[in-house]
């Protein structure tokens, strides 16, 4: 069914995503949000493939149920293993965090020697350094997994002395490299942006992929005219798999702004909530 009207469904892990759905917000402002953080089994960065897979495909039949128009999916390492998976399933267009990332990270380096930092399974799935030689063979990609950054800023550790600490030990052997770009390939990283930014220096551009998957989602809506332009009340539902009153109390740090609508669910989606989920709509 062809209806501007229909929500964007974004997933990740947990609460990192909200970092994409607040670009998605800003850039899209008229646009009903569905958010799914399976805050229950997050982390997913430090998971096998399979099960990353799985996750990634309920998470997915979840938000179908919602009638949504479009999936964004947050979370780098669903995209960097699961992608393809998500829209196996889905009817209604995917877009993943890795490619969008990859292209800003081309387009703005000079030098092209770009560093990426994310997730063990991230970095170790090559997803990045795939995307980054298919748009510049010629480039030269330097990639570290930063483990400790997820919890840093969970924490509300993103700047101080340990935040600095932890930054500096990860990102010393990226120092040298010569890189002018980074990529920040992890939904949390980019709340790490001005520790990142005082270690590398002025002349590493850092790439935040979130801005660069809420530009490429708007243009892909507005190709299929799904684009909403106007709304006067555009909503925000958060559904998790886990506590609603941690996710409140992290989310709005991540957000900055009050979150009212959050619903604790259980997956995989049973053929009931199916059935009343699309009732619902
Ligand atoms: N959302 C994950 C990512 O962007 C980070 C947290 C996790 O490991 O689940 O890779």
């Amino acid at each position: 069914m062809k209806d501007a009207s229909r929500p964007i469904g974004i997933f990740d892990s947990g609460i990192g995503g909200l970092t994409v759905l607040k670009e998605v917000a800003k850039q899209m402002p008229f646009e009903d949000i569905v958010y799914l953080g399976d805050t229950a089994r997050v982390p997913y960065g430090i998971r096998s493939e399979e099960t990353v897979i799985r996750y990634a495909i309920e998470n997915t039949e979840f938000l179908l149920t919602l009638d949504i128009k479009m999936i964004i999916v947050a979370c780098n390492t669903v995209s960097a293993v699961g992608l393809n998976h998500v829209a196996e399933i889905a009817d209604v267009p995917v877009v993943g965090v890795i490619k969008p990332g990859a292209e800003a990270a081309v387009k703005t380096s000079r030098n092209m020697k770009i560093g990426v930092i994310g997730t063990e399974a991230t970095v170790q799935s090559s997803a990045y350094y795939r995307e980054i030689k298919t748009l510049a063979p010629h480039a030269e990609v330097f990639a570290k997994a930063c483990p400790l950054f997820v919890p840093l800023v969970e924490e509300g550790w993103t700047e101080g002395k340990i935040a600095t600490l932890v930054v500096k030990e990860y990102l010393k052997g990226l120092r040298d490299t010569g890189i002018d770009t980074l990529v920040l390939g992890c939904t949390h990283y980019p709340l790490l942006k001005n520790t990142i930014n005082s270690i590398m220096g002025d002349r590493v551009a850092l790439i935040d992929s979130a801005v660069e998957t809420a530009r490429v989602s708007k243009y892909l809506l507005e190709e299929k005219g799904l684009l909403r332009r106007e709304n006067p009340n555009p909503y925000r539902r958060f559904y998790v798999t886990d506590s609603p009153e941690r996710f409140r109390h992290l989310g709005e740090r991540f957000l900055g702004s009050p979150l009212e609508w959050i619903k604790k669910i259980e997956l995989p989606v049973s053929p009931s909530v199916i059935l009343r989920n699309k009732e619902e709509v």
